[in-house]
C-alpha cells in the first residue's frame, strides 16, 4: 500500500532484494530448454504463463501451458515431479469426489465472472441492450481495472468492481495509458476491449506474452492501493499523506513528502534516483530535481491541496493558540492527483466543479434537498473527457438522467452511465419514452 510503501522506500528496502551474485555475465553461458509450444504461440486458445524461474539467477524464460476448461488437472501430489502445465486464466483445479489431487479444470465462481455470464446468457437470450459490453474480468476472475460505456468514457474498477479514480475518453481506449488500466494489457480477452460499436478498426493485435515481474505487479499499485488503504484506515488521506498521482493515474514522477521531495518512477513509485539525496520543498527547480517540470520553482502542490494545507496549517495555528474548538471551516475535498473532486460543498450549497474548482452547477441544500443529497456530478464530469459529438444528458445536479436517448431511441443507464434493461424493455423509440420505467 502507498502509505506504507512510502516507509519502505525511505528505509531502501526495495534495494536489499538486489542480489549481488546475479550478474549480467553468470548468464551469459546458460543454456535454456526451448520454451513449450503453447507458450510461443501464445494466441486465444494456445497460451501459457511465464513464471520466475526455477533455476538460480532466473536466466532462464520459463513458462507452463495453460489448460482449457474441462481439461484433466492435478493440484500436485507432493511426490510427483514438478508441473508443466497449470489450469488457464479464469480456471481453477475443481477436484473429482474420489481424488485428493486430480480434477477437471474449471470456470472460477468469481463475482467478475457472473457478470459475464449474466451478459452472455442474455446476448443468447437476445435480451442485451445496445449500448451493453461485456466487462472484462483479469486471469484470476477479478474486475479488469476499467469499464467503458460504447462511445463516451472508460472509468477505473477496484478489483472488486467498485469504481474507484480515473476516467479517460472512450475514443483514447486503444492507447490509453492510465495505469489503473495497464493491467487490461495483459487480460487475454482485452485485444478487443471495446464495446459492440465496432466502426472503429478491430484489428487483432496478439496480446503481449504474459510475464511475471515486479512491474507487472505494481503496475495498478498506486490507485488500488490508495482505495485500499483508504479502506483499512477507515478514512479519506489528506494531501502530503500519501503519493500523488497524474489524472490518468500514473504516480507523478515528482513527490514530497512533508518538505522532502524526490523523483520516482511513474509506473511503481520507486525512486529514480535512490542515491541522490532529497531536496527542499522551497528548493525544488528543474536544477536541483530533473523530473521537475512546473513553471514556478519551489511549487509542488496544486491549487486543492495547497488550499487544503493552507486551511489545515490555519486551523492547527488557532488550536495552538488554545482555542479549543475552531469553526467555519470547509476544506476543499482533494482527488489523488492533486485536483479538486467533482463534489464539493459548503453551508448552503452542494456544488459540481472542475478538476480546477472552477463551479459547474450548484444546487441550494435546503430548497433541492433530494436533488443535493443525491448529487454525484458523475455526468458533468464525464462531459469534460468525451471527445464524440454524442454527449450523455446530465440532470439539474450534474448526475447521468436515468434515461438517455441517442439516435432516436432511449434506454436506462445507471449512475455511471451504464445501460441496465428496465423490467419491461431494454430500448424503446424516442416517442415512447414516457413507457421506460427505470428503476
Ligand atoms: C492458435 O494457434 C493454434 C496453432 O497454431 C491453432 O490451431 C489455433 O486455431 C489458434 N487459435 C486461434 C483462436 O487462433
Ligand atoms: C434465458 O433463457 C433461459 C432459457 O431459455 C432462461 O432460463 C433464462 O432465465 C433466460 N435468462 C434471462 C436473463 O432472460
Ligand atoms: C473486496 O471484497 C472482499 C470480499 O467481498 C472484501 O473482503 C474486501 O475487503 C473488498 N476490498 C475492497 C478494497 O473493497
Ligand atoms: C527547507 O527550507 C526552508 C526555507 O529555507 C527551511 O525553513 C526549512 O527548515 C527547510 N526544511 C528542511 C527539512 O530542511
Ligand atoms: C528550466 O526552467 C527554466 C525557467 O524556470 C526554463 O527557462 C528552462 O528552459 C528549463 N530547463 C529545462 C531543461 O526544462
Ligand atoms: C456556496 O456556494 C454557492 C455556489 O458557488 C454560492 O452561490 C453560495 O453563496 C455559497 N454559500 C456560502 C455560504 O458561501
Ligand atoms: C430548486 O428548487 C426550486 C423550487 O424549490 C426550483 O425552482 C429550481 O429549479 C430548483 N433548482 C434546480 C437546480 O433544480
Amino acid at each position: 500500500m502507498s502509505v506504507f510503501l512510502i516507509v519502505a522506500l525511505f528505509f531502501g528496502s526495495v534495494l536489499a532484494e538486489e542480489n549481488i551474485l546475479c550478474t549480467e555475465s553468470f548468464c551469459k553461458d546458460a543454456v535454456c530448454a526451448d520454451l513449450p509450444t503453447k507458450c510461443k504461440i501464445q494466441n486465444a486458445t494456445h497460451n501459457g504463463i511465464f513464471l520466475p524461474s526455477p533455476v538460480f539467477c532466473n536466466c532462464c524464460e520459463y513458462c507452463l501451458e495453460n489448460m482449457l476448461e474441462g481439461d484433466e488437472c492435478s493440484t500436485g501430489n507432493p511426490s510427483s515431479p514438478s508441473h508443466t502445465s497449470l489450469c488457464g486464466p479464469q480456471l481453477y483445479c475443481k477436484l473429482r469426489a474420489d481424488s485428493d489431487f486430480d480434477g477437471y479444470c474449471t470456470r472460477m465462481e468469481a463475482a467478475c465472472l457472473k457478470v459475464q455470464d449474466s451478459y452472455d446468457e442474455r446476448r443468447a437470450n437476445g435480451t442485451l441492450g445496445a449500448m451493453e459490453s461485456r466487462q472484462e474480468c483479469d486471469d484470476e476472475g477479478l474486475f479488469a481495472p476499467y469499464r467503458c460505456i460504447p462511445g463516451q468514457t472508460c472509468y477505473c474498477l477496484n478489483k472488486n468492481g467498485t469504481r474507484i479514480f480515473g476516467e479517460a475518453a472512450f475514443t483514447s481506449l486503444p492507447s490509453f495509458n492510465m495505469q489503473c488500466l495497464e493491467r487490461a494489457r495483459t487480460l487475454p480477452g482485452a485485444r478487443s476491449a471495446r464495446g459492440r460499436e465496432s466502426s472503429a478498426t478491430t484489428a487483432q493485435v496478439p496480446p503481449p506474452p504474459r510475464r511475471f515481474s515486479k512491474i507487472a505487479r505494481f503496475s495498478d499499485a498506486l490507485l488500488r492501493d490508495y482505495e485500499e488503504a483508504v479502506y483499512v484506515i477507515g478514512k479519506e488521506l489528506v494531501p502530503s499523506e500519501y503519493f500523488r498521482c497524474t489524472a490518468s493515474g500514473d504516480y507523478d514522477t515528482i513527490q514530497c513528502i512533508g518538505e522532502q521531495c524526490l523523483c520516482v518512477d511513474a509506473s511503481d513509485g520507486a525512486p529514480t534516483y535512490p542515491d541522490n539525496s532529497l531536496v527542499n520543498l522551497t528548493l525544488i527547480s528543474n536544477k536541483t530535481l530533473s523530473c521537475y517540470r512546473g513553471d514556478k520553482d519551489g511549487v509542488f502542490y496544486k491549487k486543492c491541496e495547497a488550499e487544503y494545507i493552507g486551511i489545515l496549517n490555519e486551523y492547527k495555528e488557532y488550536k495552538e493558540d488554545g482555542f479549543d474548538m475552531v469553526f467555519g471551516y470547509t476544506f476543499p475535498k482533494c482527488d489523488i492527483d492533486g485536483t479538486y473532486k467533482a463534489v464539493q460543498e459548503n453551508s448552503t450549497h452542494k456544488i459540481c466543479v472542475d478538476k480546477e474548482g472552477e463551479v459547474l452547477t450548484a444546487v441550494d441544500k435546503v430548497a433541492n434537498a433530494t436533488l443535493a443529497e443525491s448529487m454525484d456530478c458523475k455526468c458533468l464530469r464525464a462531459l469534460a473527457v468525451i471527445t464524440s459529438d454524442e454527449i450523455p444528458t446530465c440532470d439539474a445536479n450534474g448526475n447521468y438522467a436515468r434515461v438517455q436517448c441517442r439516435r432516436g431511441v432511449c434506454r436506462c443507464v445507471d449512475s455511471d452511465g451504464n445501460q441496465v434493461c428496465s423490467s419491461t424493455s431494454c430500448e424503446v423509440e424516442e416517442s415512447d419514452k414516457e413507457s421506460l420505467v427505470c428503476s
